[in-house]
């Protein structure tokens, strides 16, 4: 609609006015919209002086990575670094069991890697002829963010930046956050009319942790692709039957240590069960478990138990937030 493009060119001109000739701009991709369509804007008036920086932790969804790297850059044009860490987050998380030592682990290794990734994308931004730049941070920061933080749309974007070792102390950050005066829902809206995929407009909120916290137990290589079939199959059956935008999220969750017997093909089998959490929610603080269609949940169970040979059983939570969260870790 004509109100979407004047949102992209008023944010256009407003970043262009804000940093000018003085530097570049880094942002950092999550797989999820607001930082895909906050880098899309700020591509669009910056071009190449932005670098989106995308850390592959090896916990992600199935396709997810393809997204960004191909879909992504096709539909914007955008500089992208993709930086490779799985193996770097599965040996720090091996062992691991316990949710919150997960997603500290998990938390402390990424802004390791987004800095060193940082430090070498801004690295001749500080040296010689550029000597006295600035460097932008890009976020995706939501007018719902703006106002939970108390600060008022309009004001100081300038950011002491936390100190990214290999660039210099006095290096000054200033944060570029074309999304601040608009909700999730005109974020989508502005992300169609960017030509962003719709996988990425319309995914379901994701928590940065990943499949992290959604393999209950250690979170290994094999376990994590296991995880990964099962939920794919999961999600694409939840858009086929066009529920996609009725449900708020449905997390798949691999019971990687609970071991039950199956009968399968021609014999015993003794597998893993995963849990469907499809939810209802406003805001992710309530949620209501999700009655969804008995043809749908069948077909999900039978494509999940013959596709994924790992797995030989399928369960739905029934459970409502509170007392149940929607993540189970
Ligand atoms: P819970 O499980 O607390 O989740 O009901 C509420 C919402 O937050 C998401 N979530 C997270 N997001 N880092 C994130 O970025 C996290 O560690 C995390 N834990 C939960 C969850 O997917 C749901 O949308």
């Amino acid at each position: 609609t004509w109100t979407m493009v004047n949102i992209v060119d008023e944010q256009v001109d407003k970043i262009r006015a804000q940093i000018g000739e003085r530097g570049k701009a880094i942002c950092g991709l999550s797989g999820g919209v607001d930082s895909a369509v906050a880098a899309a804007i700020v591509q669009r008036a910056i071009g190449d002086r932005l670098t989106c920086v995308y850390v592959d932790h090896g916990l992600m969804r199935k396709g997810e990575t393809e997204q960004i790297e191909r879909d992504f850059v096709a539909a914007t044009g955008a500089e992208l670094v993709v930086v490779d860490a799985e193996k770097q987050f599965l040996d720090a998380l091996a062992g691991v069991t316990d949710p919150e030592e997960k997603r500290k682990i998990i938390g402390r290794e990424f802004i390791r890697t987004f800095e060193a990734a940082e430090a070498e994308v801004l690295g001749d931004a500080v040296t010689g002829e550029h000597a006295d730049s600035v460097a932008f941070l890009v976020q995706g920061t939501l007018y719902p963010d703006v106002v939970e933080s108390g600060g008022g749309a309009g004001t100081s974007n300038i950011k002491s930046h936390h100190n990214v070792g290999g660039l210099p102390d006095d290096l000054e950050f200033e944060l570029v956050e074309p999304l601040r005066t608009l909700f999730k829902d005109e974020v989508r809206l502005v992300g169609e009319q960017l030509g962003l995929p719709g996988e990425i407009v319309w995914r379901h909120p994701f928590p940065g942790p990943g499949l992290g916290i959604r393999i209950i137990g250690e979170v290994t290589r094999e376990r994590l692709d296991i995880l990964r079939e099962a939920d794919a199959i999961a999600r694409e059956e939840l858009t086929r039957s066009g529920l996609d935008r009725t449900i708020w999220q449905m997390p798949v969750v691999l019971l990687a240590d609970v071991r039950s017997v199956g009968v399968q093909g021609d014999g015993r089998t003794y597998g893993h069960p995963v849990v469907l959490r499809p939810v209802t929610s406003e805001d992710a603080m309530t949620a209501d478990w999700a009655r969804l269609p008995y043809d749908l949940m069948e077909r999900i169970s039978t494509r999940i138990t013959n596709e994924v040979r790992e797995i030989n059983r399928v369960t739905v939570d029934i459970t409502s937030k509170p007392p149940g969260t929607i993540e189970w870790e």
